[in-house]
């Protein structure tokens, strides 16, 4: 039996994706902050395929609450209540429009909830991952400031985690909210990256892949964005336009389904440090952006996010790392 644990996993590309799981026969925890959303998830998963499905409180913004998240699973862990998991999905995330938002503990809301939090729980959920788990994040092709999509939301800035996390502060300019979500999803590929060199410095089985869903706007990604731009985004005429200008175009369906099969399907267990990208019905293996091949950058970005989290929430992170 596969058991997977998605974030985010009642809505949009995850929920596409948790379908996909359950239909093939995989237990799931589905882990965020709105209970009764999954809740109704769950019943239909349930009556549906006949999987398990445990629903854990976790918002990803809040260090605390990761914690708490994790302990709870551990809990879990203990009793039998749940198997090992055969895959993390940090799935969970957005754009936070409007003025800058800090998280319970203070730092910038995108950089908390698209970055800080998956560092932290992939960190405390290692010692209940099965011998080669997956752990796969979905990033966002934004990231790339060269791409056509970075460019449409806003081109990525240096990504620095000590500065990330105070965008905005002590009379700092703020970055624009397309630039923050551009930058917190640069950070998830190279924390992806830096994942993988360490799992397989240590000997570990474990997977890691980012991942990249596309252009999808028939979402919730966009709910903060006047309707306008929500009823534009999702004409067809924009998806075409988007695709003739070589933006990266996707549907809920495939996206959802793709992170599904890069989770379980037998074809991709020997697949990680990459980046894969769902791109007008086709998944595949695609380079990032130049600078999250930077090593040096990348392991100040794993250290300097540890120091965030330990300061925030001491001896948060696991003795080991
Ligand atoms: N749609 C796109 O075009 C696109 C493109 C590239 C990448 N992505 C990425 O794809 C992922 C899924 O987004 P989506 O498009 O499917 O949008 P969505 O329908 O809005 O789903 C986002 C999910 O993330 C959850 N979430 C957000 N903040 C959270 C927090 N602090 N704690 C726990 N859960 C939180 C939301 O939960 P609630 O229901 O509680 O808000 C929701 O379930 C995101 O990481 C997004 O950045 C999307």
């Amino acid at each position: 039996m596969t058991t997977v644990l998605i974030t985010g996993g009642h809505s949009g590309i995850g929920l596409a994706a948790s379908r996909e799981l359950a239909r093939a026969g995989a237990d799931l925890v589905l882990a965020g902050r709105s209970p009764e959303r999954m809740q109704q998830v769950a019943d239909e998963l349930t009556a549906d395929h006949g999987v398990t499905v445990a629903l854990l409180r976790l918002d990803t913004s809040s260090l605390a609450s990761v914690r708490e998240a994790a302990a709870e699973l551990g809990r879990w862990r203990e009793t039998g209540a749940i198997a090992e998991l055969d895959a993390v999905l940090c799935n969970a995330g957005g754009r936070y429009d409007g003025e800058v938002g800090y998280s319970t503990e203070g730092y910038e809301l995108t950089f908390a909830t698209n970055h800080l939090g998956n560092v932290l729980l992939v960190d405390l959920l290692r010692p209940h991952l099965s011998a080669m788990a997956r752990v796969i994040v979905t990033a966002s092709g934004t990231h790339d400031p060269e791409s056509v999509d970075g460019r449409l939301v806003g081109a990525a800035v240096e990504p620095d985690a000590a500065v990330l996390a105070h965008i905005g502060r002590d009379g700092a300019a703020p970055l624009s909210a397309g630039k923050r979500y551009s930058t917190s999803k640069m950070c998830a590929v190279m924390y992806i990256y830096e994942l993988d060199r360490r799992l397989r410095a240590e000997g570990s089985d474990v997977h890691a892949i980012a991942f990249d869903p596309g252009q999808v706007p028939e979402t919730g990604f966009l709910r903060d964005m006047p309707r306008i731009v929500q009823r534009v985004a999702t004409t067809s005429l924009f998806g075409w336009i988007s695709k003739r200008i070589g933006g990266v175009v996707s549907d809920v369906g495939f996206s959802g389904g793709s992170l599904a099969r890069l989770a379980i399907a037998p074809g991709y267990a020997d697949r990680t440090g990459e980046y894969f990208q769902a791109n007008d019905g086709v998944l595949s293996a695609v380079r990032s952006a130049t600078l999250t091949y930077d090593r040096r950058r990348a392991a100040k970005l794993w250290d300097d996010s540890v120091d965030l989290i330990e300061q925030a929430v001491p001896g948060a992170m696991a003795p080991t790392r």
